[in-house]
C-alpha cells in the first residue's frame, strides 16, 4: 500500500526525486567504501563533497567564508542550525533564550528545537497574513514581549516555501528584524530554495541570501533520492565552532581543506556528497535549472485552470509551485462541508490513480493543494490533474446540491 513518489503523477505533499545517476553514486560509495569524515584520508572525495557544497552556496548567493554540511535531510539541517545559533548567542545559558516560527513553519522546527535544548515554552508562534507569510509586526511585538519578560530572543526561523500553502515569508523583511534585534535568522529553504538556482525567479526569493543559515534539500529539489539534505551556514567558523574537536588517535585539526567531520556532528559517515556531485556534473546546472523553471510554470498554468472550475475558491495561488484551493457551493454552506467535500475531493482524484494529491489543515480549514516538484512531471499530467479535478469537483458539488 506505499505510494509511489517518484512518479511523475505525484503532486502531493512535497515531491521527491530520484534520478538515475545518484543511485550509481550510492553504489560506488558503497563499494569503494571510502573513509569521509576527514580530508586527509580520501582527499579527492572529499573535495568533490566541498565544490558541491560550495556550489549551492555560490547558487544561494552566499558568501565565500560561508560553509556547509549534508545531512540526512531538512530536519537534520534545522537541528544543526539551532545549535548553532543556540551555541554562538546563548552560550550555556540556554534557557533563558527563544526562538520564533510562524505558524505556518515545518514541524520539524519545533522538534528540532527541542533536541538542541530548547523546550517547547521557548518557542514562539507568530501569526501569518492573508497570504500565509509571517506578520513582521507580531514578531516585532513577541521579541519585544520576550524581552520584557527577561528572556533572549535569539532565533528566528523564515520559511521560502512552506509545506501547506508553498507561502514564502518576507525573507527581506525578517532579515531586516534579524540584524537591527541581534537576532540569528535561519531560512528553511527545504521545499523553496531550489527556486534561487534560476536566476529568473530569484525575486520571489529576495532576501534569502541574507540568512544566517539555510536549510536545502536536495532530495527534493534537485531530484536526488531521499537522504540528501544540506545545511548553509552564513560564517562557516560558527559551524565550525560547533562541531570541532579532537582526539589523540587522530592527525591533527587542518584549517586548509575542508574535514566534514569538523564542520557536523558525525565522523564516520556515508559520502552524500558524490550524489550531488555526480548529478551536476553528468545533468548540468542548466538542465537543472530549466527543469525547476518547468515545475513552476506547470504550477502556474494548472493554477489558472483549477481556478476556473465552478465550485473552486483559490486559497493560495502559487508563490513557487505550490498552491492550495478549497470547494464551495449550494449545498456546501458550512465550513464543516466545505472541508469534507475538499477532503473527498483530494481522495476522488487520487482513487482514479493517474495523480495523486494530498491537503492540509490550515487553521479551521482542510485546503486542497498541488505541488509540482516531481522531475518527470510534465504538461501532460497538470492537463490531467486539472480533468479529474473538473470531473470530481462537478460531481461533488452536484450531490451537495440535491441534498439540499
Ligand atoms: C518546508 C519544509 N521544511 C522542512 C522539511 C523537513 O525536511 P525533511 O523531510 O527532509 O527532514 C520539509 C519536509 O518535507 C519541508 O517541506
Amino acid at each position: 500500500r506505499s505510494f509511489g513518489t517518484p512518479g511523475p503523477g505525484y503532486l502531493a505533499y512535497i515531491p521527491g526525486g530520484g534520478v538515475f545517476p545518484a543511485a550509481l553514486a550510492d553504489f560506488i560509495s558503497a563499494t569503494t567504501n571510502r573513509y569521509t569524515g576527514i580530508w586527509q584520508a580520501a582527499p579527492a572525495l572529499v573535495q568533490l563533497e566541498a565544490n558541491a557544497l560550495d556550489w549551492l552556496r555560490d547558487a544561494m548567493q552566499f558568501p565565500p567564508e560561508a560553509r556547509g554540511l549534508f545531512t540526512p535531510g531538512g530536519s537534520m539541517a534545522m537541528f544543526n542550525a539551532i545549535a548553532c545559533a543556540r551555541e554562538k548567542l546563548l552560550g550555556t545559558e540556554i534557557r533563558t533564550g527563544t526562538v520564533f516560527v510562524s505558524s505556518q513553519a515545518h514541524h520539524s522546527i519545533a522538534k528540532a528545537a527541542r533536541l538542541a535544548g530548547i523546550a517547547h515554552d521557548r518557542v514562539r508562534t507568530i501569526d501569518v497574513d492573508g497570504n500565509y507569510r509571517m506578520r513582521i509586526d507580531a514578531l516585532q511585538h513577541a521579541i519585544e514581549r520576550d524581552r520584557g519578560d527577561g528572556l533572549k530572543p535569539f532565533m528566528v526561523f523564515s520559511t521560502a516555501g512552506t509545506t501547506n500553502t508553498g507561502a514564502v515569508d518576507p525573507l527581506d523583511a525578517i532579515a531586516d528584524v534579524a540584524a537591527r534585534e541581534g537576532l540569528w535568522h535561519h531560512v528553511d529553504g527545504a521545499y523553496g530554495g531550489c527556486f534561487h538556482l534560476v536566476p529568473e525567479l530569484r525575486h520571489l526569493l529576495a532576501g534569502l541570501p541574507r540568512a544566517d543559515s539555510l536549510t536545502l534539500d536536495p532530495h527534493k529539489g534537485l531530484f536526488l533520492p531521499y537522504g540528501t539534505g544540506a545545511l548553509l551556514v552564513r560564517n562557516g567558523e560558527d559551524l565550525r565552532a560547533l562541531h570541532a574537536s579532537h582526539a589523540g588517535y587522530l592527525p591533527d585539526n587542518q584549517l586548509e581543506f575542508y574535514d566534514p567531520a569538523q564542520y557536523g556532528p558525525d565522523l564516520s559517515r556515508g559520502f552524500p556528497g558524490l550524489r550531488v556531485w555526480m548529478c551536476l556534473k553528468i545533468f548540468g546546472a542548466a538542465r537543472y535549472r530549466a527543469a525547476i523553471a518547468e515545475k513552476r510554470e506547470l504550477a502556474v498554468w494548472a493554477a489558472q485552470q483549477i481556478a476556473a472550475i465552478p465550485g473552486i475558491v483559490m486559497d493560495a495561488l502559487p508563490q513557487l509551485s505550490l498552491f492550495a484551493f478549497h470547494l464551495e457551493g449550494k449545498g456546501l454552506d458550512t465550513l464543516d462541508a466545505q472541508n469534507q467535500a475538499t477532503r473527498e475531493l483530494m481522495e476522488r482524484v487520487t482513487r482514479r490513480g493517474k495523480v495523486m494529491l494530498t491537503g492540509a489543515q490550515v487553521g479551521e480549514r482542510f485546503l486542497g493543494r498541488v505541488c509540482v516538484l516531481s522531475f518527470r512531471t510534465r504538461r501532460a499530467e497538470m492537463e490531467t490533474c486539472v480533468q479529474h479535478l473538473v470531473e470530481e469537483a462537478a460531481a461533488l458539488v452536484a450531490q451537495a446540491a440535491e441534498q439540499t
